[in-house]
């Protein structure tokens, strides 16, 4: 156990709450904070949609990734749409997924969380997240609930729930 607190953030407004708790465990314990955030399948992009900063979100990185892209407010489908190969389509992801990082860590300096490591990680959602906190051991992992109802999230599985289920650590939901 290195004594970390480890946030799972997808984005959301849930995950805000999580990554404002951990940064207040973070803060309080003097314990290093460790932000992890999973890139989203490019064919998830319809998705990006509910999240809350995604709409600039996915503007910003398109600048980066197609600068000649036409991006229109509120048309994330159709900006993921327009890119011409898959290694646009990942290096958009992936930009989307190092903003959210950055956006993160600051947010979360600002409470006072010290020191902040952020880290973007690949593959499912759930195991990635449960394969760095084996490599990182925290002392406490921090998620979001599912935006899902309870019968929704049932059927289709979580990623939360995933990461309740198999974690070898605390794990602490955010409300
Ligand atoms: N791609 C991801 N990377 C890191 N954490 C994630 C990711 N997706 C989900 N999580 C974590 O799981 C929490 C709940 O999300 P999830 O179970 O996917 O619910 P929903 O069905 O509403 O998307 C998030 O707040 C976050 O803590
Ligand atoms: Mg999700």
């Amino acid at each position: 156990m290195t004594g970390a607190i480890m946030v799972a953030i997808d984005g959301s407004e849930m995950a805000n709450k999580a990554l404002d708790l951990a940064a207040e465990f973070s803060a309080k314990l003097g314990a290093p904070l460790h932000i992890v955030h999973v890139m989203f399948y490019a064919r998830h992009a319809e998705r990006l949609e509910r999240l809350a900063q995604g709409e600039n979100l996915v503007r910003e990185a398109a600048r980066e990734v197609a600068p000649g892209a036409d991006v229109v407010q509120g048309q994330m489908a159709q900006i993921f749409n327009s890119l011409k190969t898959r290694a646009q389509s990942e290096r958009m992801v992936a930009a989307i997924g190092e903003l959210l990082l950055d956006r993160a860590a600051r947010r979360a300096k600002a409470k006072g969380a010290t020191p902040i490591k952020t880290k973007l990680l690949n593959g499912d959602y759930a195991e990635a997240v449960l394969e760095e906190a084996d490599r990182l051991k925290p002392r406490m992992m921090v998620v979001g609930r599912s935006g899902l109802g309870p019968l929704k999230s049932m059927v289709l599985g979580s990623v939360s729930h995933k990461i309740h289920a198999h974690a070898k650590c605390t794990v602490v939901t955010a409300r």
